[in-house]
């Protein structure tokens, strides 16, 4: 029978510099147990992708990192791990509110063309094995103001005028991460990459993008097992996108 440790080992901290980073020193320090989650109210570098920084008002949402283990796939299938978590997180949100929710490429989460969560998945790879993953997320709840950024962020107080308790949100999420991680631990890749390509944001309709200083109409046709972006361009020849090679442009 099978027994979840998903964020069953759970560490609360009032504050720190970065979940991830809290969790990157209990690597280096042991072993932690799969699934070990760690939760604070507020961060003081809280991290971004791309080099930025996460922006979290003190108890207002939730900031969290898991230590996973997914010694099972080679890390050149890193993407399919990336998509897990992603339709974790998606699960999850959808849980609390009614409005339409989807995966922008990689993994942002965006709720009516404003990203309410972020991901930031740092692994370590040794001899072509997964060692570690941590799988960093913010989910935006009760902050009601943000500072500027590309696309807006929106949280579930703006779009559901209620506020909601991180706690009973990192339970739903522990159990959306979980029935992901499971379904990628029994190597149902198909199914994970055929959800992801379902929800994920501006599929077949036509939208503007950048690459370097470049700007096209494309239409975004789905993501191949390298996780790499197809579109379409304005003559239907697909091309393929790594990540940091292409923008969109909201
Ligand atoms: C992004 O830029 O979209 C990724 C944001 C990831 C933020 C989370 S908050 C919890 C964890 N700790 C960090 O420092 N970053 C991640």
């Amino acid at each position: 029978m099978y027994i979840s440790t998903i964020g069953e080992n759970l560490i609360e901290l009032n504050e720190t510099d970065s979940t991830n980073s809290y969790a990157s020193r209990l690597l280096y320090d042991g072993l932690p147990v799969e699934g070990t989650v760690i939760m604070a109210r507020y961060q003081t570098i809280g991290r971004g992708q791309r080099g930025s920084a996460w922006e979290s008002e003190p108890g207002k949402n939730l900031l969290v990192s898991y230590i996973l283990y997914p010694s099972f796939i080679l890390p050149a299938r890193f993407f399919v791990l990336n998509q897990a978590i992603s339709l974790g997180v998606y699960d999850c949100i959808r849980a609390f509110t009614s409005k339409q929710v989807a995966i922008k490429w990689p993994n942002d989460i965006l709720v009516e063309d404003k990203k309410i969560a972020g991901l930031l998945l740092e692994n370590a790879i040794r001899e072509n094995r997964f060692v570690s993953c941590i799988a960093g997320i913010g989910i935006n709840l009760n902050q009601q103001k943000f500072n500027q950024h590309n696309p807006p962020a929106t949280s579930i107080i703006n779009l559901e005028s209620a506020s909601v308790a991180p706690e009973s949100v990192l339970e739903q999420l522990n159990k959306s991460i979980d029935k992901w991680y499971m379904l990628l631990k029994a190597g149902s890749f198909k199914k994970i990459q055929t959800e992801y390509q379902k929800v994920l944001y501006r599929k077949n309709i036509v939208s503007k993008f950048e690459r370097g200083k470049i700007r096209f109409d494309g239409t975004i046709k789905g993501v191949n097992e390298m996780g790499q972006l197809i579109i379409a361009d304005a003559n239907d020849h697909e091309l393929l996108f790594n990540y940091k090679e292409v923008r969109y442009i909201f």
